[in-house]
């Protein structure tokens, strides 16, 4: 079930999220601020999925979406995302963004599935000389 994660549950988020990014993982101290954050929404499904966005005004940052290994191509980050664009869209945002790294083919070929477009190329954005994607979401009107 997906629902909004508990500061006690900070310890499972911070579980996924290692083992999703490695050594990019975020501390159990971010997560925690994240989760107590009133402007960001982490929902958590089943403590195995997570997807945390922050929202500005009529954007939606998409933070962070991550899968266990284990729990992959079921469509579990698909029904997180559809969780957290209808959060966005409640708190008033029109569009969501996010940026990828350009060679992590799963993110890039969730995001494509799931209705992104590629909007702008940041070159060398991340510490390996990556580009980023920064790609953009309209949200439908409820
Ligand atoms: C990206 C990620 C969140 C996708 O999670 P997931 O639960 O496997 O995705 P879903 O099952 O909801 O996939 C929905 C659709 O997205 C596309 N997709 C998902 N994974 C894909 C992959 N590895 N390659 C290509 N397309 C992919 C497919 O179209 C898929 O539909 P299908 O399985 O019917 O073909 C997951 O791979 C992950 O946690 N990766 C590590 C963390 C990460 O990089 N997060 C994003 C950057 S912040």
């Amino acid at each position: 079930m997906i629902r909004t994660a508990l500061p006690t549950e900070v310890t499972a988020v911070t579980a996924i999220d290692l083992a999703c990014f490695g050594r990019d993982a975020w501390t159990e101290t971010l997560l925690r601020a994240a989760i107590e954050d009133e402007r960001r929404t982490l929902l958590i499904d089943d403590l195995e999925a997570y997807g945390l966005i922050a929202v500005a005004g009529d954007v939606a940052d998409l933070e962070r979406i991550a899968v266990m290994p284990s729990r992959r191509r079921q469509g579990v980050a698909r029904r997180i995302l559809d969780a957290l664009c209808a959060a966005a869209g409640a708190q008033g945002a029109s569009r969501m963004l996010l940026e990828v790294a350009a060679d992590n083919a799963a993110a890039t070929g969730f995001y494509d599935a799931y209705g992104f477009t590629t909007i702008s190329r940041r070159a060398g954005y991340y510490r390996d000389g990556v580009d980023a994607l920064v790609m953009q979401l309209e949200l439908q009107e409820a």
